[in-house]
């Protein structure tokens, strides 16, 4: 790959999951409306790989955008988050899994190269298993032979964010987690993600959150704002330095979303926002 040829890393990401069907009219909506990023995974329960290239095929046949115009990013999905749609031989050595899925990832997308490759979710919900581990020194692999230009990890606690950072030969640099307003934005995984230089990509934004849209404060700020209330928490995501990723299927709502810079919200709102669903402290 030709560093001079690549895309830097977008401000927002499109995400994939959860569109069957309508997979490839929403990734090319996506990006006639901007978007530069997508994530996707190599999990055929909650995504559809597959379409996601036949839309970036369509969109590079029809000279949209060519691949150096984007950011791609996949998964490597554990066993446990898969159904029987298995993108690898589950007997086969952890290595060997990860190469196949990564494989297999490439065709789909149509690349011989992924921006981001990111580890779905460690196999053990409380500390990093000697599996995860296994998974880790395969994505570093795949990172040192330049198939993918960052690596990264989902779905992480504290701990094992904290252990994959002391042990691993190369550190995520990007992790992608649940939002939840009531932990203050995920707020102690985003103090550990600045200390090592991580950008933290924010997932359910909007969905976990819903207990915010009926705070009058909030509703204070966004008629204050005249955002609409997806684009305050949007826009005070970017502010935070966060990377949001955004699956909406509609045009309108991806126009508004892409419209956010960050810089719309004042100190005051964005002080109030962050504690806005923490018991206690909130407004
Ligand atoms: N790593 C993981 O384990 C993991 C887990 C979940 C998600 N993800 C990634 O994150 C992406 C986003 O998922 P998400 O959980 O944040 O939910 P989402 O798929 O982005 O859902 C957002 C919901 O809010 C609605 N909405 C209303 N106004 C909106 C607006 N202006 N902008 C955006 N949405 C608006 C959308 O409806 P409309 O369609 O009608 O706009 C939709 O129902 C996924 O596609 C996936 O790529 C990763």
């Amino acid at each position: 790959m030709d560093a001079s040829k690549v895309a830097a890393v977008p401000r927002f990401l499109y995400g994939t999951a959860w569109k069957e069907e309508d997979t490839r009219r929403c990734v090319v909506a996506a990006i006639e409306a901007g978007f530069r990023g997508i994530d996707t995974a190599n999990q055929r329960v909650h995504y559809h790989e597959v379409a996601v290239g036949e839309a970036l095929a369509d969109l590079y046949g029809r000279g949209v955008v060519s691949r150096q115009d984007l950011f791609l990013q996949t998964k490597f999905t554990p066993r446990g988050g898969q159904d029987h749609r298995l993108p690898y031989d589950e007997a086969a050595p952890l290595k060997q899994q990860v190469a196949q899925s990564f494989s297999s990832s490439l065709g789909h997308l149509g690349t011989d190269f992924v921006d981001s490759y990111v580890l779905h979710g460690p196999t053990n919900p409380a500390r990093l298993s000697t599996a995860d581990w296994d998974i880790w020194r395969a994505i570093e692999e795949l990172h040192r032979a330049g198939q993918t230009r960052y690596v990264g990890v989902s779905n992480v606690n504290l701990d094992q964010l904290r252990a994959l950072c002391e042990g691993a030969d190369v550190r995520p640099h990007f992790v992608q987690n649940r939002c939840f307003a009531r932990r203050r934005w995920d707020a102690d995984i985003r103090a550990l993600c600045r200390d090592y230089g991580i950008t933290y990509q924010a997932f359910s934004l909007l969905t976990a959150n819903g207990e915010i849209a009926r705070n009058p404060a909030f509703a204070q700020i966004v008629k204050r704002s005249g955002m609409t209330p997806p684009q305050v928490v949007f826009s005070f995501a970017l502010a935070l330095g966060m990377l949001p990723l955004t699956g909406t299927t509609k045009e309108a709502h991806m126009r508004d979303d892409l419209a956010c810079t960050g810089e719309e919200l004042d100190p005051d709102d964005l002080d109030a926002l962050e504690t806005i669903a923490t018991p206690s402290v909130g407004l």
